[in-house]
């Protein structure tokens, strides 16, 4: 019996219109251009509007996806969202999506692990796609972050931006993916170390939604080991070489350790798909954004060969290889 494989049909992202400028923020706290531009690789980040929902961005990004899949949002039978900043408590967001995308059947449910969000949904959809409990998903990365930020803590208001990115999957057999497909995970949480990086506040807890708090040179020491780790983990588990990746698709958190990931990995710094100077960090929506910028500017073609790996808060962090 031939085995089941994911195969990423099509990718899709949005960026909201507004672009707040390291100098704009300047005049909201006291800090510069040169200080986030030197510390981050940070130019900019898209702002959501007032009233424009994580679920509008996610069905910006999804209606990409499925055009280029050539797929229609009612052959779906799965949403994996992951997202921090929810359109509300519950019901899910991903519910929100399927209801605007006009899907009516499967299921669509958010999966919560910060800036490593988009690779546990990845994980998720893919685990569920080879197990035969569904046949085309629509993975989604969506943030409206700046929305939990603490617009007077310049150790983290300069960090942030909104933002979507999703991809369409579907179950193969493996004589129909070839050699494209979804080949491993390693994904990890540590949750003694969720004060690092945490909101304070919640439903549960405060009652409110609370602001995002972060001991970033801390977060910074242990987000290069943590990804280096799970890297190698990837990279062992398919007897893959390092020079055989095409493209490092990481999430985009702060330029310097994307630089610092590549030189431990010793990763050519040229496969580096770097979006931060223009995006900023958009949690768990900087994987699918970074993605697919590469793929519309022409540098990601099919048959590419693609590393991708996150960091966040909880801590989470992991790794993911696919091959377009
Ligand atoms: N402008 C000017 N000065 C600043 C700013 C700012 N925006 N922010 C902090 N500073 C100051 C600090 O107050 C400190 O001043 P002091 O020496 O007088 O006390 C000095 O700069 C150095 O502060 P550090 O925090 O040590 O600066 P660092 O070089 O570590 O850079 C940064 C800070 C950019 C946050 C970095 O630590 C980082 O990127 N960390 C990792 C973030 C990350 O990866 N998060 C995970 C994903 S996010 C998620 O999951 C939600």
């Amino acid at each position: 019996m031939s085995r089941i494989r994911s195969v990423i049909r099509g990718t899709g992202a949005y960026l909201p219109e507004r672009i707040m400028t390291n100098d704009e923020i300047s005049t909201i706290v006291e800090t510069s251009d040169q200080w986030i531009q030197e510390r981050t690789g940070i130019k900019q980040r898209h702002i959501a509007a007032d009233g424009q929902l994580t679920s509008d961005l996610a069905v910006a990004a999804a209606k990409g996806a499925l055009a280029s899949a050539g797929i229609a949002a009612d052959q779906l039978d799965l949403i994996v969202l992951a997202t921090t900043t929810p359109d509300k408590t519950f019901p899910a967001t991903a519910t929100a999506v399927q209801a605007k995308l006009g899907m009516t059947g499967g299921a669509a449910f958010d999966v919560q692990a910060v800036c490593s969000g988009f690779l546990f949904a990845l994980a998720t959809a893919d685990s569920m796609l080879k197990t035969g409990l569904f046949k085309t998903a629509l993975v989604i990365g969506a943030e409206t972050f700046t929305r939990i930020l603490d617009w007077s803590d310049r150790g983290t208001c300069v960090l942030f931006g909104d933002g979507a990115g999703a991809i369409v999957m579907t179950a193969e057999t493996d004589a129909d993916a070839g050699d494209r497909g979804v080949f491993a995970h390693h994904i990890r949480t540590d949750g003694t170390k969720s004060d690092l990086l945490h909101v304070d506040g919640g439903v549960s807890s405060t009652g409110t939604i609370g602001h995002v708090r972060m001991l970033g040179n801390q977060v910074f020491r242990h987000a290069v080991t943590n990804i280096s780790n799970a890297i190698k983990v990837v990279l062992e588990d398919t007897n893959t070489r390092v020079e055989e990746i095409d493209w490092f698709v990481p999430h985009q958190a702060n330029q310097r350790i994307l630089t610092g990931v590549a030189k431990k990995m010793k990763l050519d710094e040229d496969k580096v798909v770097s979006t931060v100077a223009l995006h900023g960090n958009t949690s768990a929506a900087s994987i699918p954004l970074a993605l697919h910028t590469a793929v519309s500017d022409g540098r990601i073609q099919p048959g590419h060969l693609i590393l991708s790996e996150a960091m966040g808060g909880g801590f989470s962090w992991g790794a993911s290889l696919f091959r377009l």
